[in-house]
C-alpha cells in the first residue's frame, strides 16, 4: 500500500538509484529491463510515484530518501527486531523495509493501535523524546468502573513503583464507565497499565490511536501498514 504524493520520471528514478546515467536508463527501459510493480514500462519519460516498487532486471531497487511508515499493531505482537518466543511487528513489513526501519515508541504485546516505524533516527528523537512532549494517545478499557479521582491523580501526576520521579501531567478523558482516553507526553515502561494499577484498576486492553496530531488511519486493518504522507511525516515534528 503506498500513498506517496511527489511523481517523477522513470529514468530518473533508475538513473537515482542504480548509478546509471539518465541515458543508460532510458536505454534499459526501451529494452523492457525495468518494471513499475507488476507493469514493463518502456516509456522513460513515464510518471512514477516516488514509492512505487521499481525493478531493474528483475531486481527491486531501494528507494531514495527516508521511510516513514504506520503500521496497525495487532495484539500478541512484540516490538523488537528479533525475539525467540513471539513474532515482531516487523515480520509484517517485506524485508527490504523490515531491515531498514526501527520503531519509534514501541507498544506492549497487547496493546494495538498506532506504531510508526523509520530510518530517520532524527525524526523519531523528535517524536520519543520528552524534551519535545509529543502527545500520545491511547483508549483504554478498564476491568473496573473508574474511580472518581481518576483525572485528577492523572492529571496530578503519579508516584509508580521503582520511579524516582513522578509522571507527567497526563489527561484523562472518560468515555464510559470502564473506558477512558489517556493522553501522555512521555513513555515509560508499561506507563498507562501501570498508572491505572495505581489507582487499583487493571487495564484489558489498550489501544494507540494518535501520536501528536496523527491518528492511525481507519482504513488498515490490524496488521496493515502504509508510507505516511509528506504532510504527515512533517506535521508530526513541526
Ligand atoms: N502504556 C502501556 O502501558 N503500554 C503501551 O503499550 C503503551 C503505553
Amino acid at each position: 500500500m503506498n500513498k506517496s504524493k511527489s511523481i517523477e520520471r522513470l529514468d530518473r528514478l533508475l538513473a537515482h538509484a542504480t548509478g546509471l546515467s539518465r541515458k543508460q536508463a532510458g536505454i534499459e527501459i526501451r529494452k523492457q529491463r525495468v518494471r513499475v510493480g507488476e507493469e514493463i514500462v518502456r516509456d522513460p519519460g513515464r510518471r512514477v510515484a516516488a514509492g512505487a516498487d521499481i525493478y531493474w532486471r528483475e531486481q527491486l531497487l531501494e528507494k531514495p530518501g527516508k521511510v516513514y511508515l504506520m503500521l496497525h499493531k495487532p495484539a500478541g505482537l512484540v516490538c523488537a527486531r528479533r525475539d525467540d518466543r513471539y513474532a515482531t511487528v516487523l515480520e509484517l513489513l517485506p524485508d527490504r523495509l523490515a531491515r531498514r526501519v526501527h520503531i519509534v515508541g514501541r507498544l506492549d504485546k497487547e496493546t494495538t493501535g498506532l506504531l510508526l516505524l523509520s530510518d530517520d533516527g532524527a525524526w523519531s528523537h523528535r517524536i520519543t523524546s520528552p524534551r519535545h512532549a509529543c502527545p500520545k494517545r491511547y483508549l483504554a478499557t478498564l476491568a473496573e468502573p473508574l474511580s472518581e479521582a481518576a483525572e485528577e491523580r492523572f492529571a496530578g501526576g503519579m508516584s509508580l513503583r521503582n520511579e524516582e520521579r513522578p509522571t507527567r501531567p497526563a489527561g484523562l478523558e472518560r468515555v464510559g464507565e470502564r473506558q477512558a482516553r489517556v493522553t501522555l507526553q512521555e513513555g515509560r515502561y508499561h506507563q498507562v497499565r501501570r498508572m491505572f494499577a495505581a489507582l487499583g484498576n487493571h487495564v484489558e486492553a489498550l489501544h494507540r490511536e494518535a501520536v501528536g496530531g496523527l491518528f492511525l488511519d481507519p482504513g488498515l486493518a490490524p496488521g496493515e501498514w502504509r508510507e505516511l504522507t509528506e504532510s504527515e511525516r512533517s506535521g508530526l515534528v513541526a
